[in-house]
């Protein structure tokens, strides 16, 4: 019996470029039931729910979701739907490969990170007080309990992929405290690993180091905000957003969706790279014990890079998203 999956389109290019994985499954042959709601707030506006009541309770069902991006309004009034859904569902492993490819020309080359970053709580908790109409406080907050199951996810990631090291990134010599207790804790757990290296950065360091010598790192694991800076500044790496994909892992549920957000500035052109959101439905099949299907999306993506002649114009071509598509499908 075929699978089923829940699908949120989001706003800005997330249609444009779930409608093109959605067609790239297809011809796959994964084999899937979408089921698909309209998020955001386009979806807001028309109903008054940034998500339908309906879209939580199929999640709640399947416990899969592939989740394009949505935007969020700065300012007041709306809290964040992504940090909602991890948080809701504890999500609270997001892992974020970055692999060169060669096909794809950068400034850097053997580049291959993954970066594991705490999904809950630090600066994103959303616990800000104001103290008066002056001052805001904006509360850190950090966990035992989700220090040691992000860090642990890290080290054994790094035991299944065969992996070497993992990099814990922090600024405990200023949050002596918050991030004193994720390195001590980072350090206790990896006394269960002996096979895998272990060491410490500072985040301002490892901005710079990333830049000058990026092979030298393997596996990053580090708090919600770091991470989520970090994983832009890798993206760019390997040829920018639209090739970063991302899990979202919990106990219970499990989130696919690119690392990047919805793209207002060229929404509605056409002209969006699917890849990071289609690798991040390769992780999904992945997940789902899909590997032959994922395998074979994979390949016929590094044929089309490699080939160069369909492009989307963030990495130096200039295709349409479906364009794209349809190169990426006649080489399945
Ligand atoms: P962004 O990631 O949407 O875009 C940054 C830059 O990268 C833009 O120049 C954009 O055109 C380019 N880019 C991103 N994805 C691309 C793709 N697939 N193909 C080609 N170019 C691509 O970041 P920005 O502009 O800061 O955020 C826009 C909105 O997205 C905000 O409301 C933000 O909160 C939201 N966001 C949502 C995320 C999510 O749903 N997981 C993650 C990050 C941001």
């Amino acid at each position: 019996m075929a699978d089923t999956i829940t699908v949120f389109k989001g706003d800005g290019i997330g249609p444009e470029i779930t409608d093109s994985v959605l067609r790239i499954l297809d011809a796959a042959g994964a084999d899937l039931n979408y089921e698909v709601f309209n998020v955001g707030a386009a979806e807001y506006e028309a109903h008054g729910e940034l998500i339908p009541k309906e879209g939580y309770a199929s999640m709640e069902k399947t416990h899969i979701l592939l989740k394009s991006p949505i935007t969020t309004p700065l300012g007041k009034g709306f809290r964040s739907l992504n940090v909602t859904l991890r948080k809701k569902y504890d999500l609270y492993a997001n892992i974020r490969p970055a692999k060169t490819n060669s096909a794809v020309k950068t400034a850097f080359e053997n580049v291959d990170i993954v970066i594991f970053r705490e999904n809950t709580e630090d600066l994103y908790a959303g616990v800000e007080e104001m103290i008066d109409q002056d001052t805001v406080h904006s509360i850190k907050i950090i966990t035992r309990k989700c220090c040691e199951r992000i860090i642990r996810a890290a080290f054994d990631y790094a035991v299944s992929h065969n992996r070497k090291k993992v990099t814990c990134v922090h600024k405990a010599n200023i949050m002596k405290m918050a991030d004193g207790m994720f390195r001590d804790i980072f350090y206790d757990l990896s006394k269960e690993y002996p096979d895998i290296a272990a060491d410490d950065k500072i985040v301002d360091n490892v901005a710079m180091q990333l830049v000058m010598h990026p092979e030298k790192f393997d596996i990053i694991v580090t708090e919600n905000l770091y991470g989520d800076v970090l994983s832009d500044l890798v993206s760019g790496l390997i040829g920018g957003l639209g090739l970063l994909p991302s899990s979202n892992l919990g106990k219970d549920f499990a989130m696919f969706e690119a690392v990047h957000g919805s793209a207002p500035d060229i929404a509605g052109q056409g002209i969006a790279n699917p890849t990071a959101f289609l690798w991040s439905a390769c992780m999904l099949l992945e997940h789902i014990g899909k590997q032959d299907v994922a395998a074979r999306i994979r390949k016929a993506v590094d044929l089309v890079l490699e080939d160069g002649s369909v492009l989307t114009p963030d990495i130096g071509g200039t295709a349409t998203t479906v364009e794209y598509e349809k190169a990426i499908i006649a080489h399945l």
